[in-house]
């Protein structure tokens, strides 16, 4: 009952289906039951309410009882990245045998469905094993299976929950099949949503696959961004705009900033990386694609550096530390790796700001740094600004407000929010993908 599982859970339930929410924490299903989410996600909250007062969404701490009641389970357990930066499947591993177990006790058939994203091979030989061994019953006769990769976007996963632009249905069989793209059909209704059925494995590896080639968009965008600022006037902006009209490639994704963060793109393409290596293969593109990532984090901090030198005794300021706006996770975020970098080149007076995170905790920093309550208090006296997460309140910073709240106005935009001409007049100002001081 993560993000995934309580989004799609409600949702189902809200459209007239019996779901049974099973989760091991005791303080989320307590909330749930009378209707309230446990996390913030943007939509849930009326349509979760619904649900629970509907009759139709129940939470339990049983597995037994989530499976022993129903006919398809989907699993949406975390699959974090280890120490090794390889794919953690032990929420997989209990699940999955806490299903088989059920499944003992329950003659009718059953379809079990995967949703977390797993390395290619998991879904049969992990999930289906541990099933069949600790029921007793046969893959593909007394249950079915299949991986249905989720593209959820968080912040956006209600919507992206009603309006999907596509269905991958990876089936052991027809049956396994034909049972889950009925659910679809019937949760949809009328919508076309294109649907896709395919194999197990190529399913799984249709979700690696999709994160790897949104992270090497940005990737190359940032690329590009470096080679625009060789030149003045030469401007990322102006470039991807151009590219993005080539109906070939789409003018999503292609923002160069600050780097990808936040619980998808950096696991999964560390997951493929280490999968793919465990068997041999070395992705050189996908390995530069994070490489490319971190480097953003560095080159940021670069820039500030040639605008104000050494760091020591310098208030530094960090507008925006969640992985990107309209949400409170800070996993993987720009700002987290720009703040390591400040503080190993002897930044000690560093003020975070971000409208939904309280602060950073030493577990992601190289050591505490102060929060502020507001983008004033953080620039106030401030030698240097970073904009690192393009939350709707710093677009209407003006080149004025830096100038009255900062001893000296160094400004880096870390997500190109300002435009460009006007706060380079005004400011001392640093934008990824355009240098105009060069000559
Ligand atoms: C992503 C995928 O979009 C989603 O399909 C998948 O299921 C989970 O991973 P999410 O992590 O919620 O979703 O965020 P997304 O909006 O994709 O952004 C990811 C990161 O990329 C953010 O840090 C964002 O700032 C960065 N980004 C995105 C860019 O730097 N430039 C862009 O052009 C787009």
């Amino acid at each position: 009952m993560g993000f995934v599982g309580l989004v799609t859970a409600s949702c189902f339930a809200d459209r007239g289906f019996k779901v049974i929410g099973s989760t091991l924490d005791e303080e989320a299903v307590k909330l749930i039951n009378q209707g309230l989410s446990p996390f913030y996600e943007r939509e849930l909250d009326p349509i979760l309410k619904r649900a629970v007062q509907n009759g139709n969404l129940k939470a339990t701490l049983s597995n037994e009882e989530a499976v022993l009641n129903s006919d398809i389970s989907f699993i949406s357990v975390g699959t974090p990245m280890r120490e090794d930066k390889s794919i953690d499947l032990s929420y997989i591993e209990n699940s999955s045998k806490e299903i088989g177990r059920a499944l003992k006790n329950k003659d009718s058939y059953h379809l079990v469905v995967d949703r977390s994203t797993v390395v290619p091979g998991t879904t049969r030989n992990i999930i289906g094993k541990n099933v069949e061994t600790e029921s007793g019953k046969i893959m593909g006769k007394n249950f079915g299976l299949c991986m249905q990769p989720e593209f959820l976007r968080e912040g956006n996963s209600v919507y992206d929950t009603l309006h999907p632009n596509r269905i991958v249905i990876g089936e052991l069989d027809k049956r396994s099949g034909d049972l889950l793209e009925s659910v679809w059909k019937s949760f949809y209704g009328d919508a076309h949503i294109p649907l896709l059925r395919i194999n197990i494995e190529s399913a799984e590896m249709v979700k690696y696959a999709n994160n790897c080639l949104l992270a090497t968009k940005i990737s190359f965008a940032n690329e590009i961004s470096r080679i625009c600022e060789i030149l003045p006037n030469m401007d990322i902006k102006q470039v991807m705009e151009g590219i993005g009209l080539d109906d070939r490639i789409s003018p999503k994704f292609l923002n160069a900033g600050a780097g990808f963060g936040g619980s998808c793109f950096p696991k999964d393409v560390n997951a493929i990386l280490a999968f793919a290596r465990e068997h041999h293969v070395n992705p050189k593109l996908l390995s530069t694609v994070l490489e490319v990532n971190d480097d953003q984090a560095d080159h940021l901090v670069n820039l500030a550096e040639n605008l104000v030198g050494d760091f020591k005794n310098k208030k530094i300021s960090i507008l925006g530390l969640s992985f990107k706006p309209g949400t409170d996770d800070i996993r993987e975020a720009s700002s987290i790796r720009v703040i390591n970098e400040l503080i190993k080149r002897g930044a000690d007076r560093i003020i975070g700001y971000d409208p939904h995170v309280d602060g950073v905790t030493e577990k992601y920093l190289k050591k505490n740094i102060e929060y502020a309550q507001s983008a004033e208090e953080a620039l106030k006296d401030a030698e240097c600004a970073f904009l690192i997460t393009e939350w709707d309140e710093f677009k209407s910073l003006t080149p004025e407000d830096f100038k009255r709240l900062m001893k000296t106005p160094n400004l880096i935009d870390g997500r190109r929010i300002y435009p460009y001409k006007q706060f380079h007049k005004e400011l001392l100002f640093r934008a990824i993908g355009r240098n105009d001081n060069k000559k």
